[in-house]
């Protein structure tokens, strides 16, 4: 990508006490792109969201904003900024409106025609003067997010922004997200401790684990990587029969019976290989299928094992 960054982290680090709660953290992030910013709790995500956005002093390094340092023009830097950290606030026994026409006035320069198009971005627009009260966990997060959006920033932070949302809520807070990115080409920078939500969300993904930023890949080549191994499905007949020579010959790679025949984890060229010998010994192969590796087997592999979600 050889746009301008709208965020540049410089080497980011918090240190409470001893201890280096975030740990030099570098990486841009561009316009149009949603960042995933994935690591089990405790990862030292939060405490990073919260110095991007001056909640909390930073320790070393830079938080660089459309090319202007946080340190050195703090109010400039953070106008371009809309962002969800805490639980936003907000009136229940007003209407979606209301509250954002009540944060509007303690908004400078932003025209009242912005209101009607941020809740049209966030698909409020049927609901939009029905009490907050009313509102389901999933709208109330939209309205946050119409809120955050409001003085249209070019980046947008969301920390957890799908905690407590049921599939269905999560869906549709990605789609919002994913047309924010095209429409307004905001750059997003959220973060998650789930990976099938970054899955889904994200364009990359940067992987956080005690402090450090430990990997930063696009999703499709965390999901299709470089794959050395695969975790193949045969659908075989008679089953037993090949289920049978599979562990006589096979049995040193990771080998699971199924209804139709086996799983089994091999390197690519194993595959056809195993196939000959299949169909040498007069066990007729119906199908082979190869599973792209999941962003969590990816995970797993980067992290050592540590389970998260
Ligand atoms: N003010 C603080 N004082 C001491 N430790 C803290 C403070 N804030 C956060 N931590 C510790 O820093 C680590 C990272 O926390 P946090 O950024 O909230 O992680 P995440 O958001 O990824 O779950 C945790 O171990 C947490 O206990
Ligand atoms: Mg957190």
């Amino acid at each position: 990508m050889e746009k301008q960054p709208v965020l540049e982290i410089q080497g980011l680090t918090k240190t409470i006490g001893q201890k280096n709660i975030v740990d030099n953290l570098s990486l841009n992030i561009y316009p149009g792109e949603v960042f995933g910013f994935l690591g089990p709790n405790g990862a030292g995500k939060t405490t990073t969201i919260r110095m991007i956005v001056g909640l909390i002093s930073i320790s070393k390094g830079n938080v660089i904003i459309n090319g202007i340092n946080l340190k050195q023009n703090f109010e400039k830097a953070i106008s371009c900024v809309g962002g969800i950290v805490e639980n936003p606030e907000m009136y229940k026994f007003l209407t979606g409106y209301q509250n954002l026409l009540h944060y509007w006035r303690m908004t400078r320069g932003v025209s009242k025609r912005r209101i009607d198009e941020v809740v049209k971005l966030v698909g409020l627009k049927n609901r939009i003067h029905h009490k907050v009260k009313t509102y389901s966990l999933g709208m109330r997060q939209r309205l946050g997010l119409a809120q955050a959006l409001l003085h249209s920033p070019s980046l947008l932070i969301l920390d957890e922004p799908t905690n407590g949302l049921d599939p269905a809520g999560i869906r549709e807070f990605r789609d919002h997200l994913r047309t924010l990115s095209r429409e307004e080409n905001i750059a997003v920078l959220v973060s998650s401790h789930i990976l099938s939500e970054m899955e889904l969300m994200c364009d990359r993904i940067g992987v956080i684990q005690n402090g450090k930023l430990i990997d930063v890949k696009n999703v499709r080549e965390f999901v299709g990587g470089e794959q050395k191994q695969q975790t193949v499905t045969f659908a075989v007949e008679p089953v037993a029969e090949a289920q049978e020579y599979m562990q006589q010959h096979f049995s040193d790679h990771p080998l699971k019976m199924t209804s139709e025949g086996f799983q089994i984890t091999v390197a690519r060229e194993e595959i056809p290989h195993i196939n000959a010998r299949l169909v040498e010994t007069g066990i007729k192969v119906f199908s082979i299928q190869t599973a792209a590796r999941t962003l969590e087997d990816q995970f797993l592999e980067l992290t050592g094992g540590e389970q998260i979600v």
